[in-house]
C-alpha cells in the first residue's frame, strides 16, 4: 500500500501538525495559473502534432528532394526536374515529371515521412496534391508501404485534362495493417508532362476530424491537462538565428500552399544533435494555434519577435527607427485575434472560417532577450500597444536565467517601466528547484506579476533524451510548484518547457511528453503538471507547520487552495525524504470536513515512464475520511500527494 490514513481523536505525538486556515483565502488564483509552452522544437510541430505525414511536401527544403526518392525504370536522366517558378516567393519550387509509356511501377516518387510514417490498420488516409498537366493523360496510383515493401493501402486517381493551370486533387485510402515506419509511393501511369507540388497525406483521425489538422493523441494529452493558457510559438524560434529566420505570424496564415517555409533553427542549433530535415512549414500557423487554444478553453499567449535575433547566435538588431513594422505586426495580431469582421485583419480571420474573435488578452514581447537594447525596444512596444489596446496584458522577458546580473538588471528595469508581467526562465538542477521553492515569498505583491514561462529540472548531464525525465526531476518541480501556488498573488502563470519531443528526432531534453509515429506518453513531470492544473482551486489558503510556510521543513513542501465553486479544499504535499513520514493535518475554521480523496505519485527517484511502461509514474487515488477536523497521513518516501476534501 502506498500510504495509509488513520483518523485520530488526538494529535499524533511524533509529529508537528500541518495547519490550514480554511476560512481565510489569501489571494485569488488566476485561471491562467498553469498552462503549456508550445514550441516547434524536437519535431513538436512539423513531424509531430501537425499531422502531415509527407516530409518536404512542397520541395522547398534546402535540398529540394530531401525525403523523396525517384523510382522506376522509365524515369531516365532529365525526366524528373526541380523547377523554380518565378513570381511565387512563398512556394517557388515544384517537381516536373516526364511520363513516357509508363505502367504502374515504372515511374514514381516515394516519400519516407518523418522517421517513417506511422500507419494504423483500418484507418482512412487522405492524400492530396497540386498538379499541372501540360500534356498527356496520366493516372496516379497512391500506395502505403510497410517496412518490408508490401503495399498496405492503395488508391487511384486520374489527373484532369491538360491545361496551363494548377489544380488540387484528393483521394482517400484505408490501411490494411499497422506499421510505425511506413512510407508513401506515388506511381504515374500513362503518358504526359506533369508538375507536382504540395504532395500531402493526413490521417483520418485528426483532432476534431479537421482536414489537414493535428494528431489527436497529442492534442488529447494537452486537453487532459486543462491548461489555462498556451504559450506559442516559443521559445527560441521566435527570435530566429538571424532576423530573416525569425517567426513571422503573418506568413503562417491563409492557404497552406502560400505559407513560406523556413529552416527551423533547431535544424542546426546543436552540433551534437543535427536535424538537417527540420523545417517549419507553418501548416500549424497562428490561426490553427488560436483555434487550438479555443478548443482547449485556454488563453492564447503569443510571444512575438521584438526586433532582436537570438543573442546566442547573430544577435542582429533592428535599429530603433526601423522598429515600426515589428510593432505593427503586434498590433495587427491583436486585430487578427480580436478585431471584428470589418477590420482588415479580423476580415482575414473570418475568411479563414472564424468570424467570432479569439479574445486575446496577453501578448509577449521578445523571448529570452536581454540588455539595454531589449529594454529600449520593449518600451517602444509597450507605448504603442498600450496606446491602442490598454486592456492587453504585456509580458516582457527577464532573459535566460533567474539569478544573474543580467536578470537583476532586466527585472529592475521592467518593474520601473511598470511591466504587467515578467517572464522568468529556469532550467536548473533538482536541488536548485528545492532550494528556490520560497523564491516568490518575498516578491512585491503590488508590482509586476510573474510568468514562470519556461522551467524544467535538469538532472545529471550524463543521461540523455527521455532518460532525463526522472521522478527525481519531477518531484523537485512539484516541490517548487507549491511555492508558485503559495505565491499565486504574484505568479499568475507557469509552464514547463519544452512540451513535446519525438523519440528519434529530439534536440532538447527533458521534455514533458514523448512521442513516436504511433504512440505518446506523459513523463512523470507531465503528471505533476496535470495534477496542479486540474486541481487549481480559486483562492490560496494559508498552510503552515511550526507557524511557517512549508518549504523544506522536515523535507516537506506544501501548498493549499480552496475551490469555492466545487466546495473543496485541495492540499498538495511533497515529501522529498527517503523515509515515510506520519503527518497530522489540522483543518482550522468553521467549514466541516468528512470525506475526500488523496492522489499520490511516488517511487524510485531514478524511475521514469516509457512507451512500454507509460504509466509507471502516474497518479493513484484513494478515498480518505476526516475525523474531528483532523487527519493523519503516512506520506510515502519521495511522494507527491494531492488531497481533496469536500466541505459543507
Ligand atoms: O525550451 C527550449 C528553449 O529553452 C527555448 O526555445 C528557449 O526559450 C530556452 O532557452
Amino acid at each position: 500500500m502506498l500510504f495509509s490514513t488513520i483518523s485520530l481523536n488526538v494529535m499524533s505525538q511524533q509529529d508537528k501538525a500541518i495547519s490550514i486556515n480554511t476560512d481565510q483565502p489569501i489571494a485569488p488564483i488566476q485561471s491562467t495559473m498553469w498552462g503549456v509552452f508550445f514550441e516547434d522544437i524536437n519535431f513538436g510541430a512539423d513531424g509531430g502534432i501537425y499531422a502531415e505525414m509527407v516530409k518536404n511536401r512542397s520541395f522547398e527544403f534546402s535540398k529540394p528532394l530531401m525525403g523523396w526518392s525517384i523510382k522506376g525504370k522509365k524515369i531516365k536522366e532529365g525526366d524528373a526536374l526541380v523547377l523554380n517558378r518565378q513570381g511565387s516567393p512563398s512556394n517557388p519550387r515544384f517537381l516536373r515529371l516526364a511520363i513516357k509509356d509508363a505502367a504502374k511501377g515504372d515511374a514514381g516518387i516515394s516519400n519516407e515521412g518523418f522517421r517513417g510514417m506511422g500507419i494504423k490498420k483500418d484507418l482512412r488516409y487522405d492524400f492530396s496534391l497540386m498538379y499541372r498537366q501540360h500534356r498527356g493523360n496520366v493516372w496516379l496510383h497512391v500506395e502505403l508501404i510497410d517496412d518490408k515493401n508490401a503495399v498496405i493501402g492503395t488508391a487511384q486517381l486520374k489527373l484532369g485534362n491538360a491545361d496551363a493551370n494548377w489544380h488540387k486533387q484528393e483521394v482517400s485510402l484505408v490501411a490494411t495493417s499497422t506499421i510505425e515506419k511506413g512510407r508513401l509511393n506515388i506511381w504515374f501511369e500513362g503518358n504526359g508532362l506533369v508538375d507536382v507540388d504540395m504532395v500531402s497525406l493526413f490521417p483520418g483521425d485528426t483532432w476534431k476530424g479537421r482536414k489537414g489538422g493535428m494528431r489527436a493523441d497529442m492534442v488529447q494529452m494537452l486537453a487532459d491537462m486543462k491548461p489555462g493558457f498556451i504559450r506559442f510559438p516559443g521559445g527560441c524560434i521566435v527570435e530566429g538565428m538571424d532576423l530573416a529566420n525569425r517567426y513571422q505570424w503573418k506568413k503562417t496564415i491563409g492557404p497552406i500552399e502560400n505559407r513560406q517555409l523556413i529552416m527551423n533553427r533547431w535544424n542546426v542549433e546543436f552540433g551534437h544533435r543535427p536535424a538537417p530535415d527540420y523545417f517549419q512549414t507553418f501548416g500549424l500557423g497562428f490561426f490553427e494555434y488560436f483555434q487550438l487554444a479555443e478548443d482547449l478553453g485556454a488563453q492564447p499567449l503569443p510571444i512575438l519577435n521584438c526586433g532582436m535575433a537570438c543573442q546566442y547566435n547573430t544577435a542582429e538588431l533592428v535599429p530603433l527607427e526601423d522598429l515600426g513594422p515589428y510593432i505593427q505586426d503586434a498590433l495587427d495580431l491583436i486585430e487578427f485575434a480580436n478585431g471584428d469582421e470589418n477590420s482588415k485583419w479580423g476580415k482575414i480571420r473570418a475568411g479563414m472560417g472564424h468570424a467570432k474573435p479569439f479574445h486575446l488578452k496577453y501578448l509577449g514581447v521578445g523571448n529570452e532577450n536581454w540588455g539595454p537594447q531589449y529594454i529600449e525596444r520593449a518600451k517602444l512596444f509597450q507605448q504603442r500597444i498600450k496606446e491602442k489596446y490598454p486592456e492587453i496584458k504585456l509580458i516582457f522577458s527577464s532573459g535566460t536565467d533567474p539569478d544573474s546580473e543580467r536578470f537583476h538588471y532586466l527585472n529592475n528595469e521592467l518593474r520601473a517601466m511598470k511591466a504587467d508581467i515578467i517572464d522568468e526562465h529556469y532550467y536548473r538542477s533538482p536541488d536548485w528547484f528545492l532550494k528556490n521553492a520560497s523564491r516568490y515569498d518575498s516578491y512585491d505583491r503590488n508590482g509586476a506579476k510573474v510568468f514562470a514561462g519556461e522551467f524544467a529540472a535538469h538532472n545529471n548531464n550524463k543521461i540523455t533524451g527521455s532518460d532525463k525525465n526522472t521522478w527525481q526531476a519531477a518531484i523537485a518541480e512539484a516541490a517548487f510548484m507549491t511555492g508558485l501556488e503559495r505565491n499565486a498573488e504574484v505568479v499568475n502563470m507557469a509552464s514547463y518547457a519544452p512540451l513535446f519531443a519525438h523519440s528519434e528526432s529530439w534536440q532538447w531534453a527533458p521534455d514533458l511528453i514523448w512521442v513516436n509515429n504511433l504512440q505518446v506518453y506523459g513523463t512523470p513531470n507531465y503528471y505533476v503538471q496535470k495534477l496542479f492544473s486540474t486541481n487549481k482551486g480559486t483562492h490560496v489558503l494559508g498552510i503552515t507547520k511550526d507557524a511557517k510556510a512549508i518549504s523544506g521543513t522536515d523535507g516537506l513542501y506544501a501548498s493549499s487552495v480552496i475551490d469555492t465553486a466545487k466546495k473543496e479544499i485541495i492540499i498538495k504535499i511533497v515529501n522529498t525524504e527517503k523515509t515515510a513520514l506520519n503527518q497530522t493535518i489540522v483543518l482550522k475554521g468553521k467549514k466541516k470536513f468528512s470525506v475526500g480523496t488523496i492522489t499520490t505519485m511516488d517511487g524510485d527517484p531514478e524511475g521514469k515512464n516509457s512507451f512500454e511502461q507509460a504509466k509507471s509514474f502516474s497518479p493513484k487515488e484513494q478515498n480518505i475520511s476526516v475525523k474531528k477536523q483532523q487527519l493523519v497521513l503516512n506520506l510515502s518516501p519521495n511522494s507527491f500527494n494531492v488531497l481533496k476534501l469536500k466541505y459543507q
